[in-house]
């Protein structure tokens, strides 16, 4: 019995990971499917829209720069889990609400009493959407449920591992593309899901192409896409959800190959 427990555990915990991650791409796809309209009807419904986020807000800032591109969406609040970010220095710019939501307990990645902190406070706020941007926390499941929203992430989401999920997820994404020798790099907006980075992709920025042979700063390479290509794509991405433009079978948008700016 031992013998047994001992063989089959490893392959049960594969089993449990993997199904983590993949269900049958039949059912996965409905979902997707399901998430996109949900966020799609919402945009068109004239939204109150906060933006979540943690550090210096350069996204955040390229947002509400060209807010007249989706009137429809209507900003009404900054959200941040960090004190020191440039959050309410922006929300007091733009004349916004802000919203900052505190640790709790011992869990500094995953806490409960943080969303429901969060969600609290946006609720007041009457908030129904939410744009992330560059906020440093995982999301709980349940949170999700009463919010939905959309994220800007570093890495281009549609290349996959061999198990067909996303390679690089999470932090340092830049830094693992120039170690695995990726030819490009580029940022992906997509939907906001329970696991990290792992959402319906809707659109991939235009490619920062890396050379071989050169040795590359990933904090440069960073800076560089956000500001050649993050604050010109995620706005893009709200322009056509605001004005009702996007469809689910349009995904992936890709820059590099098709223009997303609409008149
Ligand atoms: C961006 O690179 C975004 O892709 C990632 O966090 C960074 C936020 O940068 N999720 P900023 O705070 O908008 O400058």
């Amino acid at each position: 019995m031992i013998h047994i427990l001992q063989c089959t555990l490893p392959i049960q915990m594969k089993i449990k990971l993997r199904s983590a991650y993949m269900i049958k791409p039949q059912v996965a796809k409905q979902h997707d499917h399901i998430l996109f309209d949900r966020i799609a009807n919402i945009c068109k419904g004239n939204p109150r829209v906060a933006i979540l986020m943690s550090g210096t807000g350069s996204n955040t800032q390229a947002i509400l720069e060209q807010r007249h591109r989706y009137p429809n969406l209507n900003f009404a609040a900054i959200a941040t889990d960090e004190l020191a970010s440039q959050a309410s220095l922006i929300a007091s710019q733009y004349k916004l609400s802000f919203i900052f939501a505190k640790h709790h307990d011992d869990h500094p990645w995953r806490t409960k009493s943080f969303f429901y902190d969060l969600a609290d406070k946006l609720r007041y706020l009457n908030i129904n959407f939410l744009v992330y941007a560059g906020f440093m926390k995982i999301v709980h499941p349940a949170f999700l449920i009463e919010f939905p929203g959309i994220n800007i992430h570093p890495a281009d989401l549609t290349i996959k591992d061999k198990i067909g999920i996303p390679r690089y997820r999470g932090l340092g994404v830049i830094q693992q593309a120039l170690v695995a020798g990726e030819r490009y790099i580029a940022s992906t907006v997509h939907i906001i899901e329970a696991k990290t980075d792992c959402g319906l992709v809707i659109a991939i920025s235009k490619h920062l192409p890396l050379a071989t042979g050169i040795i590359y700063n990933a904090d440069k390479l960073h800076e560089e896409l956000k500001l050649k290509y993050e604050h010109v794509l995620y706005p893009q991405v709200l322009t056509l959800l605001g004005s009702g433009r996007l469809s689910y079978d349009q995904l992936p948008l890709r820059a590099e190959y098709q223009d997303l700016d609409i008149s």
